[in-house]
C-alpha cells in the first residue's frame, strides 16, 4: 500500500501553474543557473534528490549537458508525470526516475559527479545520515550543490511559523543553516557554503501571492477548483510573514568531496 501523497496531483498543478511546468519549487531556470554556477556538467552523471515532476532532471541534461541524470523521489504520484514529461522529450535515454523509500540511497561508492538537490531535504530528518550518504555517492573532488528551505533557528518555530507550518500541512524537518553546516562537516565536505535566499524569495514571494490573489486566480480555480485554490491562498498569506521575519530562509548548499578527480 502506497502512503497517501503529499503531493496531489492537484496540489502539484497549483504549484506548477506558479512556479512552472516540472517545478515544485520557486525560481524556475534562473534559480538551478545559481545554483549550478561555476559547476560543469557537461557529459557528467547526476543524482537530483528529490525530483518531483522533473523539470528540473530534465534541464540537467538538455541544458547543461550531463550525460546520465538519474532523479529519485518518493512518491508515484509526481514520477509519473516525470516518466510522462520525460517521454514527450529527446531526453529519454539520459534521463531516469527512480522511486525510493526514505533512508539509505541505493546507489554504489563513488558513481556520481555531482549530487544535486532543490527544495526536497526539507522532508528527510536526518541531515546527517543524508549528507553522509551523499559523500559516500560522490567521486572524489566532485560537487553536491542544492537548495532547500531552512529556519533561521534551531529552537521551537515561532508563532508565525507554526502558523505556516500548520497551513502547509507537509512533512517538513526545518533545520538551521549552522545545522547542516555541522552535518556537512561531519560528513567531510570541504568547500562549504551556505548563500541566505530569504531576501530574494521574500519578495517573490509576495508577488506571488499578489498573483494567485489576483490575476491568476481564475485561472487557479478552471485548472484545480476554488477549494484547492484557496488552501493555497491560506498557504501563502503564512508563508509571506515566515519569509517576512527572516525565520523562513532557503539557502544554497555547496560542499565538495575532498580530492582529485579521476
Ligand atoms: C518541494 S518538492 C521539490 C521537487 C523538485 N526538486 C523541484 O524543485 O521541482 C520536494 C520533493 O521531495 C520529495 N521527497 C520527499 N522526501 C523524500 C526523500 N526522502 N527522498 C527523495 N525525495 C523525497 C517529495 O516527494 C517532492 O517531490
Amino acid at each position: 500500500m502506497e502512503n497517501e501523497a503529499e503531493y496531489p496531483d492537484e496540489f502539484i498543478s497549483f504549484l506548477e501553474l506558479i512556479w512552472g511546468e516540472g517545478y515544485l519549487s520557486p525560481g524556475g531556470p534562473a534559480e538551478i543557473s545559481r545554483i549550478l554556477d561555476g559547476l560543469d556538467l557537461k557529459d557528467k552523471k547526476v543524482l537530483d534528490i528529490g525530483c518531483g515532476t522533473g523539470g528540473i532532471t530534465l534541464s540537467l541534461a538538455a541544458k547543461y549537458g550531463a550525460a546520465k541524470v538519474v532523479g529519485i523521489d518518493i512518491e508515484r504520484s509526481v514520477l509519473d508525470i516525470a516518466h510522462r514529461r520525460a517521454s514527450a522529450t529527446e531526453m529519454t535515454a539520459r534521463v531516469e526516475f527512480v522511486k525510493v523509500v526514505p533512508g539509505s540511497l541505493p546507489f554504489g561508492e563513488g558513481e556520481f559527479d555531482l549530487v544535486f538537490s532543490k527544495d526536497a531535504i526539507i522532508h528527510i530528518p536526518d541531515k546527517k545520515a543524508l549528507f553522509a550518504d551523499i559523500m559516500r555517492l560522490l567521486k572524489p573532488g566532485s560537487w553536491f550543490a542544492a537548495s532547500d528551505w531552512m529556519s533561521n533557528h534551531d529552537g521551537k518555530p515561532s508563532p508565525i511559523m507554526q502558523r505556516y507550518l500548520r497551513a502547509e500541512g507537509l512533512n517538513f524537518s526545518l533545520g538551521s543553516p549552522e545545522r547542516y553546516h555541522e552535518a556537512l562537516a561531519l560528513a567531510g565536505f570541504t568547500d562549504i557554503t551556505l548563500c541566505n535566499r530569504n531576501k530574494w524569495y521574500c519578495e517573490v514571494a509576495r508577488q506571488e501571492l499578489a498573483d494567485i490573489e489576483g490575476p491568476l486566480y481564475e485561472k487557479a480555480v478552471a485548472a484545480v477548483g476554488k477549494q484547492e485554490s484557496d488552501r493555497n491562498i491560506r498557504i501563502w498569506r503564512t508563508l509571506v510573514p515566515a519569509l517576512e521575519t527572516g525565520e523562513l530562509c532557503p539557502h544554497h548548499i555547496h560542499g565538495r568531496k575532498p580530492g582529485k578527480p579521476a
